[in-house]
């Protein structure tokens, strides 16, 4: 079987032919899965089990700046505060650059967030997608999107959907060493569309996706089933957003998130990423729906909401939600 260093080797050129530059810098939207990926079929690459469907956040994400550094070892600085070089994102930092092959000492990762981290708002996806379109800036690889978005998959699944804005698609592929395995983006735009974030907590979550993941493949009854609902959510959605049919790309969207909240929570020990306000902010979402106002939910790893909703809706769900964060995908500027 293939390791994540050797793909990253036979992607990356030749140390030799790196051009360098003084620094290197990228930005990439955080993305949240609208049809999810829930399961590896290797483990160890992060290939899925099945295609997945994410649309990006627009100004929501990561912005990284990779240069030289005076001191000899590596210097994560986030959101302009040095993280502890124990802290998991500089440890997931250091791993990454070992499996690239690259030293990391004398190098300094500047990284800014607008989005809060490790509760289910995607944060490793654009964080891994920014670092590895910052360190292709700074050593003038000149990969290309499909070679990026393989090599973000292999710090974060779900990151190799953060090389672009809009609706974007993750190929399962095929192949065992993955080099099928990436993602693309759809034409579809669709300029009234809102991802509301509700923040229902700040805490991290109690188990990591990979676990989790695991856990559920190895013991969930529903697992099978929901792999192959999967597929067929994923035909539907395709077809509403090709017609631009909000009631049908909602009821898609939240009915794949809770079959996968099921599974989940079907597993041995069960899974729950809700806490007490995850559930009260599904039912507040319910109860506007049942007053007439078009909003659904998705929920990943962790205890936030997301609320899919059209622009008309904004000071409604406003009013309701006063602390929401609200991305608009197909903002431009
Ligand atoms: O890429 P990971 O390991 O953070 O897993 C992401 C899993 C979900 O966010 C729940 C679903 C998805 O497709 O993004």
């Amino acid at each position: 079987m293939k390791t994540k260093d050797a793909i990253a080797k036979a992607i990356l050129p030749d140390a030799n032919q790196a051009q360098t530059q003084a620094k290197g810098s990228a930005f990439a939207p955080s993305n949240i899965a609208l049809i999810k990926y829930w399961g590896k079929r290797n483990e160890t690459l992060h290939l899925p089990v099945t295609n997945s469907l994410s649309v990006s956040l627009g100004h929501l994400g990561c912005h990284t700046v990779c240069g030289h550094s005076d001191s000899p070892e590596l210097q994560v600085i986030h959101n302009k505060a040095p993280a502890d070089p124990s802290s998991p994102l500089h440890q997931g930092i250091l791993k990454y650059f070992h499996l690239l092959g690259l030293n990391p000492n004398h190098c300094q990762i500047n990284i800014d967030m607008n989005i809060p981290m490790a509760a289910g708002v995607a944060s490793s996806a654009c964080g891994f997608a920014a670092l590895i379109c910052a360190l292709n800036d700074w050593h003038g690889w000149g990969l290309n999107q499909r070679e990026l978005s393989i090599l973000a998959r292999l710090g974060s699944g779900s990151a190799c959907r953060s090389l672009w804005q809009g609706f974007v698609e993750w190929e399962r592929g095929e192949r065992e060493d993955g080099m099928d395995s990436y993602a693309s983006p759809l034409t579809t735009q669709w300029d009234d569309l809102c991802v509301g974030i509700v923040q229902t907590s700040t805490e991290s979550k109690p188990i990591g996706s990979r676990e989790a993941m695991r856990q559920t493949m190895a013991t969930s009854k529903l697992y099978q089933q929901w792999s192959a609902q999967v597929i067929k959510d994923l035909t539907n959605m395709k077809a509403a957003l090709q017609k631009k049919d909000f009631e049908a790309f909602g009821s898609i969207a939240e009915s794949n998130a809770i079959a996968m909240h099921a599974t989940m929570l079907d597993a041995t020990p069960p899974i729950d990423y809700s806490n007490e306000l995850t559930k009260c902010v599904k039912e507040q979402i319910l109860q506007l729906r049942q007053d007439g106002v078009l909003c659904y939910f998705t929920q990943d790893a962790g205890p936030n909401v997301k609320i899919l909703f059209l622009k008309k809706d904004t000071t409604h769900i406003e009013q309701i939600f006063s602390k929401i964060l609200i991305a608009h995908p197909f903002k431009s500027g």
